[in-house]
């Protein structure tokens, strides 16, 4: 009838987060930023980690007074086994429970060919996604209610190579993995366990890497990948935080081990 679907039009929205608890790593970088904005947005408590204290400080600064009781900083660096138990008691302490991980944290290397790439710089970057990524969820899984979400940046990188960037495609080609064999290994407890993969996102680590690209290739490495991508333009940041928001609200209630590929068609 009209009458019920203008006062169904007038109900407040409900939060999609409402009293869930998130950890968010990277959280003080771009997308773990915009991110962690979201989920505070939507109702969340969240522990924003990331190992940088000046970046944490610029995220916090950005935020509503009015929500500095639903968050909480916590300085780790996701690859150190007691940096990850501290910032999963921190959330459990401070708001009695942990409902959602999105493991995000990560870094780059100098664009070389693979016979020039160093070896310490390669152990670094599986270090930093992959064990990070795989303490995260080891640590956090045992305190996961059912319906407890999992979600990981991966990347457009994780189903495609690219040249010059050996130990990033193959740290992201390893997060698909963690994300589906856990995902299977946990699907009984009601926890699901998801990838988001975007492809080039307009930010300064994306910039930072397509200079180094150009330098490289000899060619504008930005204008390349727009070429490459259908949609013909980056992704932006908030972009790939509404699809983390999808894969851990109820919405994606029986989506588990898949990759949301945000990458504009690029991998398709
Ligand atoms: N920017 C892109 O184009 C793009 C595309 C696909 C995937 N990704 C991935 O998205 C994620 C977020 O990247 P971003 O684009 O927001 O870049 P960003 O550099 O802005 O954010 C990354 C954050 O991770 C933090 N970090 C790095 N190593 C850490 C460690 N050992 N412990 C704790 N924190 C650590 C950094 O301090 C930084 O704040 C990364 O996993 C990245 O690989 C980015």
């Amino acid at each position: 009838m009209a009458g019920s679907a203008t006062l169904s039009n007038l109900e407040t929205p409900v939060a999609r987060l409402e009293g869930k608890v998130a950890i968010v790593t990277g959280a003080g970088g771009s997308i773990g930023a915009r991110t962690v904005r979201l989920f505070l947005e939507e109702g969340a408590n969240v522990v924003l980690v990331d190992r940088s204290a000046p970046a944490l400080e610029r995220v916090a600064a950005e935020l509503p007074p009015v929500m500095a009781d639903r968050y909480v900083n916590v300085i780790a660096d996701v690859a150190e086994v007691d940096d990850v138990r501290r910032y999963v008691t921190t959330a459990l302490d401070r708001f009695g429970g942990i409902d959602i991980l999105f493991s995000n944290a990560g870094n780059d290397g100098p664009i070389l060919n693979v016979t020039d790439y160093p070896e310490e710089v390669f152990d670094l970057i599986q270090r930093v996604h992959v064990r990070g990524c795989f303490l995260a969820c080891k640590y956090t899984i045992p305190h996961l209610p059912r319906g407890g979400r999992i979600i990981v940046t991966s990347s457009v990188v994780g189903v495609q190579g690219v040249p010059g960037n050996c130990a990033y495609v193959a740290a992201k080609h390893a997060l698909v993995g963690l994300i589906r064999g856990i995902a299977k290994e946990v699907a009984s407890k009601g926890i699901t366990v998801n990838g988001v993969n975007p492809g080039p996102v307009d930010n300064d680590f994306m910039r930072a890497a397509e200079a180094s690209m150009s330098r490289l290739l000899g060619v504008d490495a930005a204008e390349m990948f727009n070429r490459k991508i259908p949609m013909g333009r980056h992704a932006e940041p908030s972009e790939v935080a509404r699809a983390v928001l999808f894969l851990a609200s109820e919405d994606a209630s029986f989506t588990t081990g898949s990759c949301l590929m945000l990458d504009g068609g690029m991998a398709s």
